[in-house]
């Protein structure tokens, strides 16, 4: 199996990486010319690593990186900086979203390709009765209105869950919507629900970024999770607080 990561230096995709050529798997990771993966995943035979920006890579380009991918992962995501949050592209996880699902179906695969997305659990899933208080409501509209980074993971989400679909004739998909990100070192017991059980704002939980990747690096390896959760918006919460 060969998977295309973008945010593959990212705090989680690193961690991605690590799960995925821990189960043979072959992993081309994008990567800007500006950042660096450590040597631990350079050294591994199964890495590819190529260089560039998502934001900037022509159709054809990426048709090409896809050709013999199985499986497309996104940790993407907008740095912490008043340029990551506020410059361009303001789009930055939608516009890839797109693009890699129009490379894909240029390329007219014999298989379904699988994308999962990295999202949050700030987004709702629309196809789902996910009712939230009055308050929650208020403080969301003021974050799509404060940051930018917000609505683009909805409309990531968003992107899959209607112009994408259930029965896509190439496409299949999964957003995976963690809590409150936290580092740990070691991959932890974890909770999957449909649903957000608790309030994003109010009453976060806490979501290991290195259960994220396993998670991830599960739903593309196992057919049954596959299939519990194709089309969906998993959430996932660390098992203990
Ligand atoms: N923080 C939370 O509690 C939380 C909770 C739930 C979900 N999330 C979502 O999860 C995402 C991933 O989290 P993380 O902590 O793993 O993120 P991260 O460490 O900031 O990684 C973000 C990745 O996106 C890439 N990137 C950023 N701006 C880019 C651009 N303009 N062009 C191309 N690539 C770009 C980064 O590459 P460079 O190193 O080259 O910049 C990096 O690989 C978050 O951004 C957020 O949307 C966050």
């Amino acid at each position: 199996m060969t998977v295309f990561i973008v945010g593959a230096n990212g705090a989680t995709g690193i961690h991605l990486i690590h799960q995925l050529l821990a189960r043979d798997i072959h992993v081309k990771a994008l990567v800007r010319p500006t950042s660096k993966l450590p040597k631990s995943i350079l050294n591994d035979a199964k890495l590819s690593l190529i260089t560039g920006n998502i934001s900037e890579m022509k159709l054809l380009d990426l048709q090409q990186h896809l050709v013999d991918c199985d499986a497309v992962l996104s940790c993407l995501g907008h740095t912490l900086s008043f340029q990551g949050i506020y410059g361009q592209p303001r789009r930055l996880v939608t516009d890839a979203v797109r693009n890699l699902c129009r490379a894909i179906e240029a390329n007219t695969p014999d298989q379904t390709v699988k994308l999962v997305l990295m999202n949050t659990t700030g987004n709702r899933n629309r196809n789902l009765v996910e009712p939230i208080s009055l308050a929650q409501h208020c403080v969301i509209g003021l974050l799509r209105f404060l940051l930018p980074p917000h609505v683009d993971n909805e409309q990531a989400a968003n992107f899959l869950r209607t112009e994408i679909g259930p029965t896509h004739k190439y496409i299949e998909w999964i957003a995976v919507r963690p809590d409150r990100l936290v580092d740990e070192n070691e991959v932890t017991e974890y909770q999957l629900h449909a649903s957000p059980t608790r309030s994003a704002i109010f009453d976060t939980g806490q979501t290991s970024r290195i259960n994220v990747g396993h998670f991830m690096a599960e739903l593309i390896t196992s057919d049954k999770l596959w299939q519990q959760w194709q089309g969906q918006m998993p959430v996932i919460y660390n098992k203990h607080v």
